[in-house]
């Protein structure tokens, strides 16, 4: 059997080590997992009731058009039913559009650190990714626009970006997207834009509204707090919809994360909560590591970027010794770890677990 040539070089996923695994393995008590971009304070309790209140229709489908949160996300966002699409996580969101819009030959333009979802399905439909280095982990605007030519299909822009935490301005995003071609979709992922408290920062709706080829991307794995169940959407004009409705699965998201999310959007005083805290975990985190003299990307969502100084695959090794986990391999930022803002406490201990892990390199090396 021959696959498509487009998936033979594509690398299976690796997932990290679970946390039990890493307890076993370093017989450890305690892990700290600050390598997803979860949220540490869990979910809504509404939410959690909603998922116990559908425990009886486990046999029963879900509505594949989500019509009810369809309803409840409308109403919070402001936007019509038929702007709307749900996928399992907005992973799926992101495969729906690649299989929806790209076919071999064409080109689609992104950061060259970025999520990795978009090139992965560009790559599995032919098309060509062109990468524009990041300005100081920052998006370079001005080079996607120059990099956008007649093959060019779609331009992602991650804000806040995965793995910097660097935003784009509300000022520079209009005037990039007012000068992009109609025929070119602009996806704004927006997966962590509830965490946002910069008064630059604007989130993608209102672009939305005003331009068609303009779709905003969110989750509700992050600030929400469902990861585990899988659903996230996407936010665009409905002719957009309306297409990459075309190849949804008829029963993408399940039950209880219908369930779940639709009570998790109507209890914003929970999303309140996480973002004033998060806000607190990064203003002590960023105080740390300016004593440590780490310098850090400026961050904006729920995880910040720090120069560690060594390699950070032996940093990383360093902090799971100690029952840390963080993020390393981001190809462009070797000295780079990715670590996800937890409560006062993880934070404190990954502080401490940090500043050992560096005492320990700095000797032997
Ligand atoms: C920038 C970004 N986009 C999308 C996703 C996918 O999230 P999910 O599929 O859980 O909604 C993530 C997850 O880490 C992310 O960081």
């Amino acid at each position: 059997m021959q696959p498509k040539n487009s998936v033979v070089h594509l690398p299976v996923y690796q997932p990290g080590k679970s946390v039990d695994e890493v307890k076993r393995e370093l017989g450890l008590d305690r892990i700290i997992k600050l390598a997803s971009n979860e949220n540490p304070f869990g979910s809504s309790e509404h939410a959690k009731q909603a998922i116990l209140n559908e425990v009886n229709n486990t046999s029963i489908y879900p509505d594949g058009a989500a019509r009810a949160l369809t309803d409840a996300v409308a109403a919070h966002l402001s936007v019509e039913h038929n702007q709307l699409i749900f996928g399992a996580g907005s992973d799926e969101v992101i495969l729906m559009i690649c299989r929806a819009y790209l076919i071999p030959g064409d080109e689609i333009v992104i950061a060259d650190q970025t999520f990795p979802q978009y090139k992965h399905n560009a790559e599995i439909e032919g098309a060509v990714t062109v990468e524009i280095p990041l300005k100081e982990g920052v998006h370079d605007l001005e080079a996607m626009l120059a990099a956008v030519n007649e093959r060019t299909k779609i331009v992602w822009i991650c804000n806040p970006n995965n793995p910097t935490g660097t935003i784009v301005s509300a000022e520079e995003l209009e005037q990039f997207v007012a000068q992009v071609p109609a025929n070119v979709m602009v996806v704004l992922d927006e997966a962590y834009c509830e965490y946002v408290t910069d008064p630059s920062f604007r989130d993608g709706l209102d672009l939305v509204r005003r331009y068609p080829n303009v779709v905003s991307l969110r989750t509700f794995s992050k600030i929400y707090g469902l990861a585990s169940l899988r659903i996230g959407y996407g936010v665009g004009h409905a002719d957009v919809i309306r297409t990459i409705n075309q190849v949804r699965e008829p029963f993408n998201t399940t039950r209880f994360a219908q369930a779940a999310a639709l009570a998790a959007v109507q209890d914003q005083g929970f999303i309140e909560d996480c973002r004033q805290k998060n806000a607190a975990g990064i203003q002590y985190v960023e105080q740390q590591f300016a004593r440590m003299n780490l310098e850090s990307f400026p961050a904006h969502g729920n995880f910040i970027m720090v120069d560690v100084g060594f390699s950070a695959i032996e940093v990383f090794n360093a902090l799971l010794r100690r029952g840390v986990i963080a993020r390393a391999g981001h190809h462009k930022y070797p000295n780079h770890l990715r670590i996800t803002i937890g409560s006062q406490e993880e934070n404190e201990a990954m502080i401490q677990a940090l500043e050992e892990a560096l005492a320990e390199i700095k000797v032997t090396s």
